[in-house]
């Protein structure tokens, strides 16, 4: 097939096209706009591949996709470019809106005007648009997790975004019969992870010995996924999923934010001991997230059964993989935190 990737340089898009020109034949196109989230460096052996090309563009520029799917005629379309970082989304939710909402309007309308103009598209043509579980709203301690059916209940602007765009998407396959695909996924972590999400924000500041923030009393809940198995599931979906269906894709590893902080503090005494110490007395308790969900988690089931597929890693062996990996690629994180993002306190509404 030849597929066309949007977000291909960010964290999980990249280990998409990692994955696809390891596993697979397919041809790759990625589309990007380079934003501060993105990496070229995590695509460098895709760089000089033969079955792989990035384009720098903007999916809200709805006249450049209409070029690019016209030039391109993709077979499926992957859709992860996004603004993703909730704490960002408090501070400045235009860029949300734009880009998660009007960008994935672009995509599908640019999909849409392929199809009409090359019918012979149509039998295998997938729209893929990638979700997250943030979009069913937040679970008390005892609910059931979410699945497939959840009702959508966003709270913050970031989830709200991306709630729009899963409407638009299903509502391009009810009224225009684009085949559409959603997948709704728990929170990711591993290798390429830009240093202003939990995991390695957390895992930077406790090797550097600062203070490590943890929001409210650390008792919110998220459901981890190793962004490697996600890569896997999607590209399944990608090849074998229903149009019109939705796919709740998630590890069952639920833990507390302070869990999680403190496995990173243990991973790294074990592999590098700080003289100073244990890295849990760096742990500070900060004024919570305004809106904080309390806990999101995926029963994964029915889409296992669909996909043949489950998730590999369980939190401890991803984790583990994690740490090492970030400990391996100083450089990288340490340009970023230098140039993009320092580590400050960012969406306090302050
Ligand atoms: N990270 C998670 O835990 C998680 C969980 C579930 C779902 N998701 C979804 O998966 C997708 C990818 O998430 P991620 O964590 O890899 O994100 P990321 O922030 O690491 O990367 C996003 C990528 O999109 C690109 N991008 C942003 N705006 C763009 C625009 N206007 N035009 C073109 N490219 C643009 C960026 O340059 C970057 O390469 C997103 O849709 C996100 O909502 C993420």
């Amino acid at each position: 097939m030849r597929l066309l990737v949007t977000g291909g340089c960010g964290f999980i898009g990249s280990a998409v096209v990692r994955h696809l020109l390891r596993a697979t034949v397919h041809e790759i196109v990625t589309v990007d706009r380079m934003t501060y989230a993105a990496s070229e460096e995590a695509l460098e052996a895709a760089r000089e591949h033969p079955r792989h090309r990035l384009i720098q563009a903007d999916i809200a520029d709805g006249a450049r996709m209409r070029e690019i799917f016209l030039a391109e005629r993709p077979q499926a379309v992957m859709h992860l470019a996004a603004e993703t970082h909730v704490d960002r989304s408090i501070d400045g939710p235009a860029e949300f809106l734009r880009t998660n909402v009007m960008g994935t309007f672009s995509l599908l309308e640019a999909a849409r005007a392929l199809l009409a103009a090359a019918p012979e598209l149509r039998g295998r043509f997938r729209f893929h648009h990638v979700s997250t579980d943030e979009v069913f709203g937040a679970l008390g301690a005892l609910d059931p997790p979410f699945t497939e059916t959840s009702p959508y209940d966003p709270r913050s602007p970031y989830s709200a975004s991306k709630a729009a765009s899963d409407h638009l998407a299903r509502a391009w396959f009810h009224t225009y019969g684009l085949p559409v695909i959603v997948s709704n996924t728990t929170n990711n972590y591993g290798p390429w992870q830009f240093p202003e999400k939990l995991i390695p924000l957390t895992l930077i500041n406790a090797l550097e010995g600062r203070e490590i923030a943890v929001y409210g009393d650390g008792s919110n809940r998220r459901d981890w996924l190793f962004v490697e198995d996600h890569a896997k599931a999607l590209v399944h979906i990608v090849e074998a999923g229903e149009p019109g269906a939705t796919y709740a894709i998630g590890a069952r590893q639920e833990r507390s934010n302070l869990e999680v902080v403190q496995a990173i503090c243990h991973a790294l005494d074990r592999l590098l001991p700080d003289p100073a110490g244990p890295r849990t007395r760096l742990i500070r308790f900060v004024p919570d997230r305004p809106g904080h969900d309390f806990r999101y988690a995926i029963e994964p089931a029915e889409s296992e059964r669909a996909l043949a597929w489950h998730a590999a890693h369980d939190f401890e062996r991803g984790l583990a993989l994690t740490v090492t990996w970030y400990l391996e690629h100083r450089s990288w994180w340490q340009e970023l935190r230098a140039r993009r993002y320092g580590g400050e306190r960012l969406g306090s509404a302050a």
